[in-house]
């Protein structure tokens, strides 16, 4: 028997549950009963929400205003930004921020007062950021499941992982990407227990599938980020935008081996942490005058380019001349980190980094209310595109997108939800002659081929040699997985590596297109 539902959000970070908490809230404010299914693939928990440290950006101070917040975005975005979005997402963040502090989201306020302590990070010219010391993500994490948990038209499906979107493909009908007319009804979603397919029929679906970090070898992404619902939405049709601006943020800890790699915020150079070479001097003087507050996509290639003229894998990051009770009071959880994991006394010792994928600025298209080109098919938080970051991300504006949108997209849900209706001959999950395959090795070899092409030739320095080798490399990997894709029954592992290949896909298709270099995509080839 399928699940039949009013609304099914996939996935549980900040983007899926700030609509699923909004809808749930709205209902039972109107005594209506409803039914809220928010699927996550593992524990709901284990999203890349969870392990946001720096913390959200918000205009909150008097000194702050709308404006300059709007034109740090705009600058950061190397003017690729939609100014519209940009100020609808700047306008309306402090309302939203207000609510997740009325969810029981706590943020560090100044010593003894009532004013929140603020912040600032690469690329922001006030202080802006509201965080919970280094772990604002987790916090905001657990108040957002503590709401949505008190809430009885939400059930959260853990260990639940959607498979494909259902839409009128699946009725046998042929739609074009740039149809008006299709539209979707829920998706099939594999239970990883039982490991059956089974139906998710909803009038309304939400994308909240959050990056694709996996995709390259380091990665501050835990490992649920695999571009699942990007690859769902394309294969249904949907449209990929900016996929090129992948965003490796300056300074993730340098240890050899580890996946996902352990962050060191930029708040740190916010606090007055000095970029160094592995002889002791300083850089970004050389680069830009901001130094290391610089924009992210100046930093990291700033590093890059200092690791390869030396021969060195890594950098370092010196916040040794720092007040150190204050530096632990903000960064307990890193400060904590360096010394159990890698014996560093902050105090004396300098912290050695490297750039890492951190965050895709690009995604699923959608407009200003969070709707994709499918109908009743919306996309929030990281894995849409708004037109927010153009082409790079200023700092902690990920965070504040989602819960904008998450907003933006819960009200055009209830607006639209009476033209919603539902076919009554939507088959069930068909793999008649799969088989369970003998050998998962042949996946996790195709993984790390990807994640090689991918770190080697579509990084932070590219050219048009790089793009076409990985291009051929990747069609390899795409034959052969599609064969076992087709023989096998469905499994987690090997439904990721298929959205990981067709992520992929798109990432260098969209660098191969793209003639200038704009924010986070350097080609060597092209002529700016
Ligand atoms: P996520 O929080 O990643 O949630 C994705 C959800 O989708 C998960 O529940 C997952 O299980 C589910 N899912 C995925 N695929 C499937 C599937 N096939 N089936 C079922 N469920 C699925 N941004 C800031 O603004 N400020 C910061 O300080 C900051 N720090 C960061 C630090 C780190 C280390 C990282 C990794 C990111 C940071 N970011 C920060 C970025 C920000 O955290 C993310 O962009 C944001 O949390 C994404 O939220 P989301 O809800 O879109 O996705
Ligand atoms: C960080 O703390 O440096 C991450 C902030 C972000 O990704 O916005």
């Amino acid at each position: 028997m399928p699940h039949q539902f009013d609304f099914l959000v996939i996935g549980s970070g900040i983007a899926g549950l700030s609509y699923a908490t909004k809808l749930a809230m709205h209902f039972e404010k109107l005594q209506q009963s409803v039914r809220i299914g928010v699927i996550t693939k593992v524990q709901a928990d284990e999203t890349n929400t969870k392990y946001a440290q720096g913390g959200i950006a918000a205009v909150w101070s008097e000194d702050d205003s709308f404006e300059k917040h709007i034109e740090d975005t705009m600058v950061a975005g190397d003017f690729l930004s939609d100014r519209h979005i940009v100020e609808i997402v700047v306008n309306e963040g402090p309302g939203r921020i207000q609510e997740l502090i009325s969810y029981g989201t706590r943020f560090d306020k100044e010593h003894g007062g009532d004013e929140y302590d603020l912040a600032k990070e690469g690329g922001h010219s006030d202080f802006r950021i509201l965080h919970f010391k280094d772990i604002t993500g987790a916090e905001i994490e657990r108040a957002l499941l503590e709401k949505a948990n008190s809430l009885k038209s939400i059930e959260i499906f853990t260990h639940f992982y959607a498979v494909e979107l259902i839409t009128r493909h699946q009725l046998g009908e042929t739609v074009h990407r740039y149809d008006t007319d299709n539209k979707c009804f829920g998706a099939y979603v594999l239970d990883t227990q039982t490991g059956k397919v089974e139906q998710f029929l909803a009038k309304t679906t939400l994308l909240a599938t959050g990056g694709i970090g996996n995709i390259y070898q380091n990665t501050t992404n835990p490992s649920i980020a695999t571009g699942d619902g990007i690859a769902m939405a394309y294969r249904a049709k949907g449209i990929g935008k900016d996929m090129e601006f992948i965003q490796f943020h300056p300074t993730a800890l340098y240890e050899p081996g580890k996946k996902p790699n352990f962050l060191i915020s930029e708040a740190v150079r916010g606090f007055g942490g000095i970029l160094r070479t592995r002889k002791g001097e300083t850089f970004m003087e050389n680069y830009d005058p901001r130094l290391s507050l610089a924009p992210r996509d100046i930093v990291a290639r700033a590093i890059d380019s200092e690791m390869k003229k030396a021969g060195d894998p890594h950098v370092y990051l010196d916040v040794t001349h720092c007040d150190y009770e204050k530096f632990i009071e903000h960064f307990p959880n890193i400060t904590a980190y360096c010394l159990d994991h890698l014996g560093l006394d902050i105090r004396k010792d300098y912290i050695p980094v490297v750039p890492a994928q951190h965050y895709l600025c690009g995604g699923i298209r959608v407009n200003e209310w969070g709707q994709t080109n499918i109908q009743f098919l919306y996309a929030v938080g990281e894995c849409s595109c708004t037109g927010l970051h153009g082409a790079n991300r200023l700092a902690s504006n990920s965070l504040l997108e989602a819960v904008v949108f998450g907003h933006r997209a819960y009200e055009k849900t209830v607006e639209l939800l009476d033209q919603a209706v539902m076919p009554a001959n939507i088959p069930a999950w068909n793999d008649a002659g799969t088989t369970h395959p003998e050998e998962l090795v042949l996946v996790t070899e195709m993984k790390k081929e990807l994640e090689s092409i991918m770190s080697n030739y579509v990084g932070i320095v590219r050219s048009n040699r790089r793009l076409k080798r990985a291009m051929d490399r990747l069609e390899l990997i795409y034959l052969e997985h599609e064969e076992l894709y087709r023989q096998s029954k469905v499994s987690a592992p090997i439904c990721e590596l298929r959205n990981m290949i067709e992520v992929a896909y798109l990432v260098i298709k969209m660098a191969m297109a793209r003639r200038e270099n704009s924010g986070l995509h350097f080609n060597l080839d092209n002529v700016k």
